[in-house]
C-alpha cells in the first residue's frame, strides 16, 4: 500500500485523509487490473469518482472557510476534471473485460491522482498549513 509522499502532504488533517484515502482506492483498483486482488473496475471506479467528487466539495468548502483568496479558479480546475473523470468512468467499464481499456485505466488514474489531485492542491499548500481547521 503506498502512503502519501512527505512533500506531497498539505499538512492539513482533512485534506490528507482524503488525498489517502484517494490513493488508496487508486492502487486497489490498479491491483485488480494487474490481477493481484479481487474485484472489479466497473463497480471500484465508480466508487473512487464518486468520492473523489465529494472530496473536491469538501476542499472548496474548507478554502472558502480559511479565505483562500484563488478558490474559485481552484473551483474551475475541479469542474473542468468531470470530462477527464467521464473518460476514466468508460474506462472501466471496458476494464474487466478488455485489457487494452485495463492499461489505458490505469495510466489515466495515475495522472489523475499526481496531476489534478495532489499536485494541483500544491497551489495552496502555504495557506491551508498549519492552520487549525
Ligand atoms: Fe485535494
Ligand atoms: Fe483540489
Amino acid at each position: 500500500m503506498s502512503e502519501l509522499s512527505k512533500s506531497f502532504e498539505m499538512e492539513c488533517e482533512i485534506l490528507d485523509r482524503d488525498h489517502q484515502e484517494l490513493m488508496q482506492q487508486i492502487d486497489k483498483i490498479a491491483a485488480v487490473i494487474d490481477g493481484n486482488d479481487d474485484g472489479r473496475c466497473a463497480k471500484l471506479t465508480p466508487e473512487m469518482i464518486k468520492f473523489a467528487k465529494q472530496h473536491f466539495t469538501r476542499e472548496e468548502a474548507l478554502l472558502i472557510k480559511v479565505g483562500y483568496p484563488d478558490v474559485k479558479k481552484h473551483a474551475a480546475h475541479h469542474q473542468n476534471l468531470d470530462h477527464k473523470m467521464e473518460t476514466i468512468l468508460e474506462l472501466a467499464a471496458m476494464a474487466d473485460e478488455n485489457s487494452l481499456a485495463g492499461e489505458k485505466l490505469k495510466s489515466a488514474l495515475k495522472f489523475f491522482l499526481a496531476d489534478d489531485i495532489i499536485d494541483a492542491d500544491l497551489d495552496f499548500k502555504s495557506f491551508v498549513k498549519d492552520r487549525d481547521i
